[in-house]
């Protein structure tokens, strides 16, 4: 069979079609059908080839490609089967013809039932280029980002089209803010990966259509995508995000409690009365979110003047209180004769622009406005340096919204002139990643006038979106299907590389209750972002205005946090080299547990905790699966052997959490905000009998660990002994003293600086 071979670029061709395949690493391939598009990878930056043995054989009807993880089978249909190292199916094409779902409608009928505004039939049209792919019988589908629904995503299509629809998201949901198209498919127990990068307009069938194939398929572009290998679920995840990057480390106090709503920060007054009351709550809190409100008549990167007299010293005064603050930033910028940023952008040529060279105009909060064209790196310069403007204040980062983008006015046409790079694009092709080179323009801007690690949120994103920016989910509400959906959404998330994400906790749009507050604050108390917010007009749901018992099991539960705040920053390190989320579904620890592969109302933060909430309104009690291993109750200690599921009281107050026996954690002493510098004492606790446990610490804010400046400390639990071992020490405030406690035993070492190591305190 005819093929070509340069390096490792393998050619196929026939009369009707051509497609390359590239060995990226011998995990990784690429699967690239030229359709004339050219431009940059979003999602990728740099060259991630590397030069990997491939071991090619051919004969009449097939070539084959082996590396030493995947096995490539091309047939003379030019048919693409990959199979891991040991022959087990991955992906294969489907050989069979696509039937589009009968709906049993006919044209009569469509009309009708569109006269009651029904939608039936929807399009999918116009998106030819397409792959069809084998579907198995126990086929399961994690990831794809931010959609609605359940964990396994079989059974469902998806569009991705980053949207802002503020209707209520439920499982029938096609799109939201977000396009990531990566998907994890588990054949017969094997995993892999599926990156299609595109960024135009694309739709999958997850075994909707037919339970004998799924499918992918984009408006236009090439076919571009990515099988991804792995011989588990995490080391799929990990080649993921090797491809397409890792949350970098966070500033530590990023992990704490956030307040936000819209509406707080239209007065210094109402600020202040928000700040008062978390502190006279004995709330511990960080971060204090300042939503369109502050703004000069929504003016980007404005300060209004009539309700704050002094914004620079009002958030230094915050800080002394131990809040920092978080504006809001919208790409829409108002169209004003008289306004600075919207005169330099204009004289500049940074807005997108109509096809007859006119600059473009939509309606967002500022009424007219003009969306800057950030795929250009001069433009995401410009913006980088009007973020100077709110560094100076004294805010804390950025958090970018409507950046989908979002429009009063109708959706923007496909035809408005964007960039690409530098030369010209239609909206169609730029739409999914605008969201995602604004938080890049963010990220870049704020690193380069702080010098530390930036804090940016965005609600729009792409795939590779993670590397500059945490993200929320956008606009939920106060909806105890919303706190359902929040695990399977945030696993989802966490499996697609964006391992710091959040819900808005309580829900954004509608009126919450003081039971759902109360859930929805245990739920999500180890969500890595973890912030209440609500939409203006909404009832009221900061911690306190519920009064008793919500004020004090809320309390309860941030106060848990802080006490763990050590712990996940030493997750967010390892998800730094792995790429692997800090709050995940079971079923990546657990695989092979056929009881973990669908589950939706339970989670685990890394390896060591067990999360299983309660969901329902009413409920007092619940099921809890214990997958295999030795798990005790967090709160009373009771110890249970896993593969089985038992039954939890679970009255309001109570959070059901388990952790996995014999596990040591880092223990950090109570406080109302983080202090990143404390390194007085550090403690560990030790559950169970024996255990090892590896913490990392640094300054908590600069890029000084990239030059070595943290330490790593092995603390160890065997025989009855404690021992530490600083098996890294490169920041020079190693904690003065460490204590390590268990049930039976306390100790406390004192780091003597001669020897550089802990000696036992007298
Ligand atoms: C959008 C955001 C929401 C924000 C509001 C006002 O709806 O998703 O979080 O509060 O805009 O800025």
């Amino acid at each position: 069979m005819d093929f070509k071979q340069d390096k490792q670029t393998f050619t196929f061709s026939d009369q009707d079609k051509q497609f390359k395949l590239m060995v990226i690493t011998p995990e990784i391939i690429r699967v690239f059908e030229d359709h004339g598009e050219t431009g940059p990878s979003y999602a990728i930056e740099g060259d991630k080839q590397i030069k990997t043995e491939i071991n090619v054989t051919s004969n009449e009807q097939q070539v084959e490609l082996k590396t030493a993880a995947l096995n490539i089978v091309v047939d003379h249909d030019l048919h693409l089967n990959v199979y891991d190292r040991h022959n087990h199916a991955l992906v294969l094409d489907y050989v069979g013809k696509r039937i589009p779902l009968d709906r049993g409608i006919n044209p009569e009928q469509e009309k009708l039932a569109a006269s009651e505004g029904h939608e039936v039939n929807e399009a999918t049209a116009g998106q030819q280029i397409m792959t069809i792919k084998t579907l198995a019988d126990d086929e399961q589908f994690y990831g794809l980002g931010d959609k609605t629904g359940f964990l396994d995503k079989r059974g469902y299509e998806y569009d991705n089209w980053n949207t802002d629809n503020p209707d209520p998201q439920v499982e029938s949901f096609k799109a939201l803010y977000k396009s990531i198209p990566f998907l994890i498919g588990v054949k017969e127990g094997h995993p892999y990966g599926l990156f299609f990068d595109n960024s135009y307009r694309s739709h999958v069938d997850l075994g909707k259509e037919s339970s004998n194939y799924y499918y992918y398929s984009v408006a236009a572009g090439n076919l571009n995508y990515y099988i991804i290998g792995g011989k588990t679920l995490k080391e799929v995840v990990t080649n993921y995000t090797y491809l397409t990057g890792r949350v970098p480390l966070p500033q530590k106090w990023m992990l704490g409690y956030q307040q936000s709503r819209w509406g707080y920060s239209v007065s210094q007054k109402e600020v202040t009365r928000i700040a008062d009351n978390l502190r006279a709550n004995d709330l511990p809190c960080d971060v204090l979110h300042f939503d369109i409100d502050y703004m000069d008549g929504y003016r980007v990167f404005t300060w209004r003047k009539d309700t704050y007299a002094d914004p620079q010293k009002f958030i230094t005064e915050l800080k002394e209180k131990g809040f920092r603050v978080m504006p809001i930033i919208d790409p829409g910028v108002k169209v004003d004769e008289n306004y600075w940023v919207y005169q330099e952008g204009v004289k500049k040529g940074y807005f997108v622009k109509n096809p007859d060279g006119s600059i473009y105009v939509n309606r967002v909060w500022p009424g007219d406005a003009v969306f800057p064209d950030f795929a250009r790196k001069e433009v995401r310069d410009w913006w980088g340096k009007n973020i100077k403007y709110l560094v100076d204040l004294g805010t804390c980062g950025v958090w970018d919204d409507m950046n989908e983008p979002a429009s009063f006015n109708g959706p923007l046409p496909q035809n408005i002139v964007f960039s690409d790079g530098e030369k010209p694009a239609t909206h169609a092709k730029m739409h999914n990643v605008y969201g995602h080179e604004m938080a890049k323009a963010t990220y870049e801007g704020l690193k380069k006038n702080t010098g530390k690690r930036p804090y940016v949120i965005t609600r729009a994103a792409y795939a590779g979106t993670q590397k500059y920016s945490t993200v929320w989910t956008g606009d939920n509400q106060s909806l105890w299907t919303h706190l359902q959906m929040m695990i399977p959404q945030l696993c989802d998330l966490g499996l697609s590389g964006f391992a710091f994400a959040g819900t808005d906790i309580g829900g954004f749009g509608a009126d919450c209750t003081p039971e759902l507050l109360t859930r929805w604050i245990e739920a999500a108390i180890f969500s890595p972002l973890l912030r209440n917010h609500a939409a203006v007009g909404t009832r009221a749901q900061e911690p306190w205005v519920f009064g008793e018992p919500t004020l004090s099991i809320y309390r309860k539960y941030l106060k848990l946090r802080y006490h763990l705040i050590s712990y996940l920053y030493d997750r967010f390190y390892h998800e730094s080299k792995t790429g692997l989320p800090i709050m995940r579904p079971l079923v990546l620890n657990y695989p092979d547990d056929c009881k973990v592969q669908k589950m939706n109302d339970q989670y685990m933060v890394g390896r060591e905790f067990l999360v299983a909430p309660v969901l329902m309104a009413g409920q007092t009690a619940r099921q809890v699966y214990l997958p295999a291993g030795e798990w005790l109750d967090f709160w009373t200690g009771a110890e249970y052997v896993g593969k089985t599921t038992i039954v939890v009281q679970a009255p309001l107050a109570k959070l059901p959490l388990f952790i996995k026996k014999n596990t040591i954690l880092p223990w950090d002493k109570s406080r109302n905000h983080v202090d990143v510098t404390a390194h007085d004492l550090m403690t560990f606790r030790l559950y169970g009998d024996h255990g090892s446990y590896v913490h990392y610490q640094d300054d908590g804010t600069s890029f000084a660990y990239e030059q070595g400046q943290y330490n790593l400390y092995e603390v160890k639990m065997s025989e009855q002994q404690f021992s530490i071992k600083v098996s890294y020490l490169g920041y020079d405030k190693p904690y003065k003293r460490i204590r390590l406690i268990s049930d039976q035993t306390e100790q406390t070492y004192r780091f003597d600086k001669d020897s550089q190591s802990y000696e036992v305190e007298a």
